[in-house]
């Protein structure tokens, strides 16, 4: 059954299991659920039998199932030689999104298996690797104002426009920065496919994110992120330099935008404050604690609507639907 709504949820680690991405599809967008760094077996069965156990859609007399899909890190990847993504592709799930590192040997591995694969890019050097590369069938073209870990290169709008220039042989979606149907609508008349969107849906029902940083995520504004390794350096995860993640200001990050320097220095060495500073945002982190652990969320989060916390995705698409009445008005008032 192919979407009827040109939506992605983006995979997002820590808000994107199963049961944010089965209602995505559902609504009759795309969902994706996240299988991030570190994730475990246990993980991915659990979340993925949303959709692969029985009763999940499939049989003869039930509706056709919903598309899907999962997003995995190509970085963490190669490091465990594609351990997960084996263990991913043997759910068969039709999509298989790959972001951060070298995707070349996940999406030959993926389109094996006759999964459509998409890839996150965010330079143009990436973009044209994407298009020169047949086993990627959807470019994504993800702009720094996005939530959560990428390149902090391009925004999303220039980004588009390079892409829709270049991959004449491949759909493009755009991901970063789009939270509602206007937003839908510009990257549609732009040239996208569709809209990859991630931290529009952190609050909703059924997110995995804790209560509190859904509700930061709602009561955010635009100009509420910034885009840091901080979180990644005091947790001690082995992230490439190249990838800093967006997240919202808190109390542990505010104190040290623009030192990443010194932050390093201190944690090698053990400083008892870099030693206090990590034991705070690890248990912040364990609780959902939102003024101390990492909140990753793009800059749309001040598109979020402060009562947003609980919504069912399905609601959230229902608004994005919206993009067709904007298109035709646009159209009416220039032509
Ligand atoms: C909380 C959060 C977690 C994310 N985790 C992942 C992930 O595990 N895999 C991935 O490919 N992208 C991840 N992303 C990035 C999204 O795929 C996407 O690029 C981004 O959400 C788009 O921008 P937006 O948040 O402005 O919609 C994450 C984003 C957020 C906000």
């Amino acid at each position: 059954m192919a979407p009827r709504v040109p939506v992605i949820s983006a995979p997002m680690a820590g808000a994107a299991g199963g049961a944010l991405a089965r209602a995505v599809s559902s609504a009759g967008a795309l969902g994706l659920v996240a299988v991030g760094h570190g994730a475990g077996e246990a993980y991915i069965e659990r979340e993925l039998a949303v959709f692969t156990e029985p009763g999940s859609g499939s049989p003869a007399t039930a509706p056709p199932a919903p598309p899907w899909g999962v997003g995995l890190m190509a970085w963490s990847l190669e490091l465990e030689a594609q351990r997960t993504l084996h263990r991913v592709l043997e759910h068969r799930p039709p999509v298989i999104a790959l972001a951060a590192g070298d995707p070349t040997t996940g999406a030959r591995l993926a389109a094996a298996t006759g999964a459509l694969v998409a890839v996150q890019v965010g330079t143009e050097a990436e973009v044209d690797a994407a298009s020169a590369n047949p086993d990627i069938d959807l470019v994504v073209v993800r702009g720094s104002e996005g939530g959560g870990h990428g390149l902090n290169a391009v925004a999303t709008l220039p980004l588009l426009q390079y892409a829709a220039q270049r991959c004449l042989a491949k759909p493009v979606a755009a991901a970063g920065g789009i939270a509602t149907s206007a937003g839908l609508a510009a990257i549609l008349a732009a040239g996208a496919q569709a809209a990859w969107i991630g931290t529009r849906f952190i609050p909703c029902a059924e997110s995995l994110a804790a209560p509190a940083l859904r509700d930061a995520v709602a009561r955010a504004g635009l100009d509420d992120t910034v885009y840091t390794s901080f979180f990644d350096l005091v947790l001690g995860l082995p992230w490439p330099a190249e990838y800093g993640g967006r997240a919202l200001r808190n109390a542990a990050v505010t104190p040290w935008e623009g030192r990443e320097s010194e932050l390093v220095e201190a944690l090698n060495a053990q400083t008892p404050e870099a030693q206090a500073l990590r034991a705070a945002v690890t248990a912040a982190r364990g609780a959902g604690d939102a003024t101390a652990a990492p909140v990753y969320a793009g800059q749309s989060a001040g598109l979020v609507p402060s009562t947003a916390p609980g919504t069912p995705a399905a609601e959230v698409i229902a608004e994005l639907d919206g993009f067709r009445c904007l298109l035709r008005a646009a159209s009416a008032r220039w032509f």
